[in-house]
């Protein structure tokens, strides 16, 4: 049983929804007519998840789950926006203010409480001791280069070098071009490492250093007949850089290897990212039926790599059955920075890419919760 806290000035949707709350998903309800009183209540408990109406009487729903997110009690819970708005513009507001989700009215009871649901399971974030992201799409060219460089560089701002990107692509990954870096030393090199050597003490002499201070585990420049590194190899890599940094980023194959299942079985956040085509969207469904055991620590990353239009939010995380973490909207700007090896995180922070990694990162829980130590 889960405490939720609902923010609605609608006396009869409150209603609605505490039945469906109490009755269907077996939790305990707060309700709170405005936005004010919704605050008091979860100062005073703060609840494990909250539902907040934009429009209201005194604050706004965006203000409260500013507010939400400003109290260490309440940082970290999901925040679902409920509204009667369903403009691209209202659902990028409600989740810059730091809201998880977005529903547009009218819903149905069986989707607000599936969406609950799946809030509660995936509710604990990062924890601080968890370090390690892999970051995965399974069609190929959805961006998950792209988002393991920028996170990566992301990251080694608040934490200097103690970030590693580990690039595991069998064919010619893409990690140290973006970051303007010749490939090698590279992962190949460890083919020749005897099983069992102590690599924590050695690992370093494979990294490349990049001007940001993040190291990079590149991936050899020639493809390799096979799958890569295999299993052992990779638990021992990553157990190394565990021990040698605060944040490691691995960018992971587009191919389910026994080495990129190694990966996800010692990660605390998996980044499954996707663009919204079709192709995209039958791979990542089917992707996620294969990782279902891991489903409480898939994050869904929506990476729009052509510009145009969405299509709705809602309809995506319907088809899709999980919801959608982070947009990240279509930046002009990364052809440039590719072809140049100067990711976007560095040398434009401000651009929408930027950005929306940087938001990113603070959803995830790495940044607030690891900057303390
Ligand atoms: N948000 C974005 N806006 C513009 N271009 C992007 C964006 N994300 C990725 N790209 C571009 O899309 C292409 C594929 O990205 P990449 O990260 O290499 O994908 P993957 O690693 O999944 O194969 C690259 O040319 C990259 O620069
Ligand atoms: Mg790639």
């Amino acid at each position: 049983m889960a405490r939720i806290l609902v923010v609605d000035d609608n006396a009869d949707l409150l209603q609605m929804i505490r039945t469906l709350l109490e009755q269907r998903g077996g939790h305990e309800v707060i309700l709170s007519a405005d936005g004010e009183d919704g605050l008091a209540k979860a100062r005073a408990h703060p609840p494990d998840l909250a539902i907040i109406d934009v429009m209201m009487p005194g604050i706004n729903g965006y203000e409260v789950c500013r507010q939400l997110r400003q109290n260490p009690a309440t940082a970290q819970i999901p925040i679902i926006i409920l509204t009667a708005r369903g403009q691209p513009v209202d659902r990028e507001t409600a989740l810059a203010a730091g809201a998880d989700d977005y529903l547009a009215k009218p819903v149905t009871m069986a989707e607000l409480l599936e969406r609950v649901n799946q809030w509660l399971t995936q509710k604990h974030r990062v924890p601080a001791a968890g370090k390690t992201v892999a970051v995965l799409g399974l069609r190929g060219g959805v961006g998950v280069t792209t988002v393991a460089v920028n996170l990566a560089v992301t990251l080694a701002r608040s934490f200097p070098n103690q970030v590693c990107l580990v690039d595991l692509s069998p064919s010619s990954g893409h990690g140290a071009l973006q970051l303007g870096l010749r490939p090698d030393p590279n992962w190949a090199a460890l083919a020749l490492v005897p099983p069992g050597s102590t690599l924590a003490s050695t690992i370093r002499n494979y990294l490349l250093v990049h001007p940001s201070s993040v190291h990079l585990l590149a991936s050899p420049f020639v493809p390799i007949v096979g799958e890569g590194l295999r299993r052992e190899m990779v638990v021992g890599v990553l157990t190394a850089l565990q021990e040698n940094f605060l944040n490691v980023i691995v960018d992971l194959p587009s191919v389910l290897t026994e080495g990129a299942m190694a990966v996800l079985e010692n990660t605390t956040a998996i980044l499954l990212v996707t663009t919204a085509d079709p192709s995209a969207l039958q791979t990542t469904i089917g992707t996620l039926q294969a990782l279902k055991s891991f489903a409480s620590r898939v994050w869904l990353i929506l990476n729009q790599t052509t510009p145009g239009p969405l299509p709705p939010l809602d309809t995506l995380q319907r088809a899709l059955k999980h919801p959608v973490t982070e947009v990240i909207p279509f930046d002009p700007e990364q052809v440039r920075a590719l072809s140049r090896g100067n990711p976007l995180a560095l040398t434009a922070p401000n651009s929408p890419l930027a950005r929306s990694i940087a938001q990113l990162s603070t959803k995830l829980g790495i940044l607030e919760e690891t900057a303390g130590r």
